[in-house]
C-alpha cells in the first residue's frame, strides 16, 4: 500500500469534526465471522434464506428459525473484534465525534469498544418481543426466561407472544430510530470512512451519497477489491481493513 494514501487518509481524519464510520460485512471478515450464505452449510444446508428469515417463516415454523438463530449466535460468540474493529473504536479517543453506522449483526464493533454504533439490520445477541408489546423495539433479556430451550423460542413475559431475534428480515422495515439518525448523522458528515461493503444493499449504500452531497463529505473506502460505491469516492485503500486501519491510526497520531 502507498504511504501517501495512508498520510492522506490519515490528514483528512484528524481534521474530522463528525465522522462516520459505515461498516459492512468485509470488517468482520478477519474475524471469521460467517456470511448468512457462508452459515449454511451441515444440517443448515438444505435450506434457502427465504425458509429462514422472513416474518412469514418464522409464523410458519418458529422452531426452525429460532434453531437457525440459536445455531449462527453461537457462531458468532465464538469470534472475536479483529484489529480493524479495535482501530475503529479507537478513532473515538482521537477525535470529538465518532459515529458508526453497521450493516453487520454480530455485536463485534460494540465489544471492540466502539460506544456510538448504529445497526441499521438489528444485532444478533439481542432478541424482542415479536408483537412488540410494549413499543418498537420490545426488548427481552432471554438469560432472565426460564424455559425448555429444545422446544423453540421462548414466550414474551409481558404478552406471551414468541420472542424473536433483533434482526430485519426480508421483507421488514429497517429500525425507524436507527434509519433517521443514520441518515442524519451522514447528511452531517465532514468524513465518511466506509469500511468492507459493496455499497449494494439499500438504504445503507446511500449514507456516502447524503454524506458528499449535504456536506461535501470526504469519502474514504477500505475494500480489497472495487465497489459500487467506488465512483463516488475520493480516496481508496485497497488492503484488507484489519491491515490498514492500525496503519491508518499510527500515521494520525505521528502527523497529529
Ligand atoms: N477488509 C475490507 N473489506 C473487505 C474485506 C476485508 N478484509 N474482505 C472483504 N471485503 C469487502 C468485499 O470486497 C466486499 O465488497 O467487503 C465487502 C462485503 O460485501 P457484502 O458481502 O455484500 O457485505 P455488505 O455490503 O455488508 O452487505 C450488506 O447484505 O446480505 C446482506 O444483511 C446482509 O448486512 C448485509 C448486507
Amino acid at each position: 500500500m502507498d504511504n501517501a494514501k495512508i498520510r492522506e487518509a490519515a490528514r483528512h481524519l484528524n481534521q474530522s469534526q463528525s465522522l462516520v464510520v459505515l461498516t459492512g460485512a468485509g470488517v468482520s471478515a478477519e474475524s471469521g465471522v460467517p456470511t448468512f450464505r457462508d452459515a449454511l452449510t451441515g444440517l443448515w444446508a438444505q435450506f434457502d434464506p427465504q425458509q429462514l428469515a422472513t416474518p412469514a417463516a418464522f409464523e410458519a415454523n418458529p422452531k426452525l428459525v429460532w434453531d437457525w438463530y440459536e445455531y449462527r449466535r453461537d457462531l458468532v460468540s465464538k469470534v472475536k473484534p479483529n484489529a480493524g474493529h479495535y482501530a475503529i473504536a479507537e478513532l473515538e479517543d482521537m477525535l470529538p465525534q465518532v459515529v458508526v453506522i453497521t450493516q453487520n449483526i454480530d455485536g463485534l464493533h460494540q465489544a471492540a469498544g466502539s460506544s456510538d454504533v448504529i445497526t441499521l439490520h438489528g444485532d444478533i445477541t439481542r432478541h424482542k418481543c415479536y408483537a412488540n408489546c410494549k413499543g418498537d423495539p420490545t426488548l427481552i433479556d432471554i438469560r432472565k426466561l426460564k424455559w425448555g430451550h429444545e422446544a423453540g423460542p421462548p414466550h414474551c413475559p409481558y404478552c406471551d407472544a414468541f420472542v424473536r431475534p433483533d434482526v430485519v428480515w426480508f421483507t421488514e422495515r429497517l429500525p425507524v430510530d436507527a434509519l433517521d439518525r443514520a441518515f442524519a448523522v451522514s447528511a452531517k458528515a465532514d468524513v465518511m470512512l466506509i469500511v468492507g461493503t459493496s455499497g449494494v444493499v439499500q438504504p445503507a449504500a446511500q449514507m456516502p451519497y447524503r454524506a458528499k452531497r449535504f456536506n461535501g463529505g470526504y469519502l474514504i473506502d477500505v475494500n480489497p477489491d472495487q465497489d459500487a460505491l467506488t465512483p463516488i469516492i475520493d480516496l481508496h485503500l485497497d488492503a484488507p481493513s484489519g491491515e490498514i486501519l492500525p496503519q491508518v491510526i499510527r500515521a494520525m497520531r505521528t502527523s497529529a
